[in-house]
């Protein structure tokens, strides 16, 4: 089969871009002086290994730690790499296709491809220690919302609360029990009904539906090339888009924030939703005994670029993403209920 070269962004290269419908805008970043890009290390083997815990099942403890970092991100100079709108942009890059590819004038996008369960986890991982560092705090650690477990299916409160909370969001849909299947219309659900078909759903894309790499993953994304590849994995489709735009305000044109691949990171539900996201994909792994998705080198040493923790800017690689053990975090288990969904 075809292979190329791996995808680079050319960091030089960013412009307006939003192709989904949104009015065209820019999330470049500031003229961040230049440094050289280091490749990615993992953490040490021996440091601790944060737990992800669903949202609904915190405590008060660590709401207030959680809420004291995001404030404090978004005190931070509103030019530092850290700030909360500044990371919010790292999604709107990514995702609207702001960069250029290197030697290309095709963008780099992660959506609708094999890049977006990779670039997703690197993003978390990086926000993850960023506000663990604000902090001082080397345990701290995402939630994640459990819309896939029935207890887990209405918004998380703590989401609700001071600084996590954000205005642009859906009034109707918020108090309901979440649609995993949403598709821009109200289909008049009863609670227990909407459980029923969010499990069904589930075990339709996690399982029956997602028997191949390519089914789950998304098609084949490949250097200097644009259009050839649009297809969405599984999971991507729904929950994922489905549960933004349940999320995000009906009344704006695209349903900002969480409706429109620019303004997603605006609202902190994004990092809750993907860890999510995220953690279906380990799931998936571990199903199929972490085979490797595709023995690619061009998917394997894509790279994507980010200020550290340590304001370091990194080159992070498809491979360095594929083991969640060796980036030192894991998910609470909570159960998979929608494993005894089969139809
Ligand atoms: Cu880059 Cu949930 O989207």
């Amino acid at each position: 089969q075809k292979q190329g070269t791996p995808l680079k962004a050319n960091l030089s290269s960013c412009h307006p871009s939003f192709p989904d419908g949104d009015q065209i805008g820019s999330c470049c970043p500031p003229a961040w002086p230049v440094q050289q890009i280091v490749d990615f290390k993992f953490p040490d083997p021996s440091s601790p290994i944060r737990v992800r815990r669903a949202a609904h099942l915190v405590d008060e403890e660590y709401k207030a730690k959680y809420k004291r970092a995001v404030a404090i991100m978004k005190e931070l100079p509103l030019d530092h790499p850290h700030n909360f709108w500044r990371q919010a942009d790292l999604h709107c890059i990514y995702c609207t296709g702001a960069y250029d590819q290197v030697n290309s004038i095709a963008p780099f996008k992660i959506h609708h491809s094999w890049f977006f369960f990779p670039w997703h986890r690197a993003l978390l991982y990086i926000h993850e220690r960023i506000l663990g560092k604000l902090i001082g705090d080397d345990n701290f650690a995402l939630t994640y919302w459990s819309w896939d477990h029935p207890d887990g299916m209405h918004f998380p409160t703590m989401f609700t609360e001071g600084v996590l909370n954000n205005t642009q969001r859906d009034a109707i849909n918020l108090p309901k029990v979440v649609d995993n299947n949403y598709r821009a219309e109200d289909r008049g659900l009863t609670d227990g009904e909407q459980i029923l078909d969010n499990l069904a759903l589930m075990y339709h894309q996690m399982v029956s539906g997602a028997k191949k790499p390519e089914l789950f993953m998304g098609c084949k994304f490949r250097s200097g090339v644009e259009g050839e590849c649009e297809g969405m994995g599984t999971v991507e489709e729904s929950p994922h888009n489905s549960v933004h735009g349940w999320v995000g305000n009906r009344k704006n044109p695209v349903k900002q924030d969480m409706g429109a691949f620019h303004s997603a990171g605006l609202d902190p539900i994004l990092y809750s939703h993907h860890p999510n996201i995220d953690r279906m994909w380990a799931t998936w792994q571990k199903m199929r005994d972490n085979e490797l998705e595709f023995d690619d080198e061009e998917w394997l040493d894509t790279e994507f670029n980010f200020y550290d923790e340590n304001l370091q800017l990194v080159r992070i690689r498809v491979r360095d993403v594929l083991d969640m053990s060796k980036l030192r975090y894991k998910y609470e288990d909570i159960g998979l209920p929608w494993l005894d969904a089969r139809p």
